[in-house]
């Protein structure tokens, strides 16, 4: 059965070696790895995922900040096969469950939504869900390098972490001040909100348009 006890890495067991049931224990490099791999697979899928969120985008600005985190994701993919040079190992992908799984969530919302003036709104929530797992994934990584002694490689990741979490505060800004309000237009229309107004309740001002 499998517990999720942290196993202490010592310098003793860093090399390889035999577990009781005759399996090979992990090292802290091979998980460094590991998780490095499922961060290749990851930025090669949002590679190809990032043009189709930019076409579905409605929003001008949001289409952008999706072209322009697309560069930003090819020159993570270059940063990663760094890292695995700067480890001494091949450059190679490990199926990111998550992000094939969130980007298989962000398809479904993206049209369920389309036509809608929630479209930017929910492409927003998609790609924060996507930067979110990035983040906790290369935080984790930039304090194992550290841990490892590799600074190239924790220089890399972390250059790569500030970029992921400036990628998420864009997206929040732009929520904040356009996709959301769009958003609140299906609302403007229904029912309870035309009752609300024939109440004399405040209409909202300022309504962004997406373009
Ligand atoms: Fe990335």
């Amino acid at each position: 059965m499998i517990s999720f006890a942290v196993q202490e890495t010592s310098s003793a067991n860093r090399n390889q070696t035999k577990n009781r049931k005759g399996t090979k224990t992990k090292t802290l490099q091979d998980l460094f790895l590991d998780e490095l791999a499922d961060m290749y697979d990851a930025e090669n899928r949002l590679v190809k995922a990032l043009p189709k969120m930019a076409k579905a985008a409605t929003d001008g600005a949001l289409r952008e900040a999706f072209q322009s985190h697309l560069s930003q994701t090819e020159g993570h993919v270059s940063k990663v096969e760094e890292v695995f040079a700067a480890c001494d190992a091949k450059a190679k992908g490990k199926k990111c469950e998550a992000i094939a799984g969130l980007l298989e969530e962000g398809d479904d919302i993206a049209s369920e939504n389309k036509g809608s003036p929630t479209i930017n709104a929910a492409l927003i929530s998609a790609a924060q869900k996507v930067e979110h797992y990035e983040i906790a994934s290369y935080g984790t990584l930039c304090e194992w390098a550290k841990l490892l002694d590799n600074s190239t490689a924790s220089e890399l990741l972390g250059e790569i972490l500030e970029e992921e979490k400036a990628a998420d505060a864009a997206l929040t800004n732009l929520a904040r001040s356009r996709s959301n309000e769009s958003a609140m237009e299906g609302e403007e229309t229904t029912e309870g909100y035309q009752r609300q107004r024939s109440r004399g309740m405040p209409a909202r001002s300022s309504r962004l348009r997406v373009t």
